[in-house]
């Protein structure tokens, strides 16, 4: 007896997972022995990339949630309500759930794993993060031997066109924003992608599957791109660097033992990176997510972060790996309930830890436009002397507005010690403005 499965929205992620589905030759074998039952979508009358029976459509998505015939709910509608409302109805009729729908997961997920575990259900989130790269199910089976100290990746793919963009032109912001709306690398409505909110939904989800704990989305610290200038990307070539929206998850360590302790530090933000450092390199909508750990060290995913195709991929493998725990289930005994897979399901309790900005530990990249007289640089340096924050390197090298534009990098230093030093900068009568802050890696 097949496997039923009820589509929940057909448009890009619903057609290339009903595109996968329908045409199962040269792919994994048991994707025939699946079948969609059920496509819900708004409207019946909108032409569809995908050829689809008409008697498999229906608008009314309600029915397939609680259709006894359905054994797995993919949602591919998107946004906040009604996915999350269908996506809680399936689970309390024991359906199993595939959702690519980041913000869901990432703002409901406690209430979503916690009603799945009660109801012995799966539910699955690969297409979530990073497209169709699978990194989810990598870190909760093959890496989950390892202790994690690191997740540092690329995950939102239109910041990273954007910058790789302002990079490559010297282009500013608002010029290459327009223009990749025009070409379709961002959305009209840019804001949950440029102010970094798409990417801290993902960071959120990697960061609970890589510590093993639940997190508070309203404590990782979201700083989009818009700020990031043609400057700015110009002085961090000259200093070595690129200028990346780098979504992070790591352990804090002592500052004094490098002992790692239990919080976390989660966070997106542009990020001042190395030449050499592996994410470097990626450029365009491309995501890569780096996973660094004991007794592994690093490994990094890399590929298309986003896509109809990309993506129906992740949603499939995830309906494959269901099927085959039901499979494996069907043949061991029908009418006993069936344990969850500990390596598929998600049975987190408590909430991560996370630490406060003003704790971390961090270089810093900040641009100062300044009055050019004699003793300004010194004053800067001794400010920041008083507050401890060394300094690694300054450089003035052009005028901007009639102002001295002074760059300086900073060696680890504590991020509340920073501020203070910034703040106090500010105030000083030479001080004409502080452009940019980053954060350095
Ligand atoms: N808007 C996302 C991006 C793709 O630009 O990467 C979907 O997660």
């Amino acid at each position: 007896m097949a496997f039923k499965v009820g589509l929940l929205g057909l448009g890009n992620v619903g057609a290339g997972t009903a595109q996968i589905l329908l045409d199962p030759a040269e792919r994994h074998p048991l994707l025939r022995e699946l079948e969609i039952y059920r496509v819900g979508v708004r409207s019946l009358d909108k032409p569809r990339a995908v050829e689809i029976p008409p008697d498999w459509f229906t608008t009314d998505l309600e029915a397939i949630v609680t259709d006894p015939q359905v054994d797995v709910v993919v949602e591919v509608i998107g946004g906040l309500e009604p996915a999350r409302s269908l996506i809680l109805k399936a689970i309390g009729h024991g359906k199993h759930i595939v959702t690519a729908n980041k913000a869901v997961i990432a703002r409901y997920g406690d209430e979503i794993f916690t009603a799945a575990n009660e109801s012995g259900v799966y539910v699955l989130v690969e297409a979530a993060v990073g497209g169709g790269i699978p990194v989810i199910q990598p870190l909760k089976q093959a890496l989950s031997v390892n202790r994690i100290h690191a997740v540092t990746g690329i995950v939102n793919g239109t910041t990273n066109y954007i910058l790789t963009r302002m990079q490559r032109e010297r282009g500013d912001f608002d010029d290459i924003l327009a223009d990749a709306q025009r070409l379709g690398y961002a959305e009209a409505d840019p804001t949950a992608d440029v102010d970094g909110l798409d990417a801290a939904d993902k960071i959120a989800i990697l960061a609970s599957l890589a510590f093993g704990g639940r997190i508070k989305l309203s404590e990782v610290y979201c700083e989009g791109i818009c700020q990031v200038s043609a400057a700015d990307i110009a002085y961090a070539e000259r200093l070595g660097f690129v200028i990346k929206l780098l979504a992070l998850a790591k352990r804090d360590t002592c500052p004094v033992s490098k002992e790692q302790l239990d919080q976390l530090q989660v966070r997106v933000h542009p990020t001042l990176l190395p030449n050499n450092h592996p994410l470097a390199s990626v450029n365009d909508v491309y995501n890569a997510i780096l996973v660094e750990g004991d007794p592994i060290g690093q490994v990094m995913f890399f590929g298309p972060g986003a896509g109809e195709g990309p993506t129906a991929s992740a949603v499939v493998s995830d309906i494959l790996n269901i099927v085959a725990a039901l499979k494996t289930h069907r043949a061991a005994d029908k009418n006993s309930p069936a344990a969850l897979n500990p390596l598929l399901a998600c049975t987190h309790q408590h909430y991560c830890e996370i630490s406060p900005m003003s704790e971390l530990i961090s270089r810093f990249y900040v641009r100062v436009l300044a009055q050019d007289q004699s003793g300004v640089i010194g004053k800067l340096g001794t400010c920041f002397g008083w507050h401890d924050v060394s300094i690694e390197s300054v450089v003035q090298i052009g005028m901007c507005d009639q102002m001295a534009e002074i760059v300086v990098v900073t060696h680890e230093v504590q991020e509340g010690n920073f501020q203070r030093a910034l703040t106090e900068i500010r105030s000083f009568k030479e001080i004409d403005s502080i452009p940019s802050l980053l954060r350095v890696l």
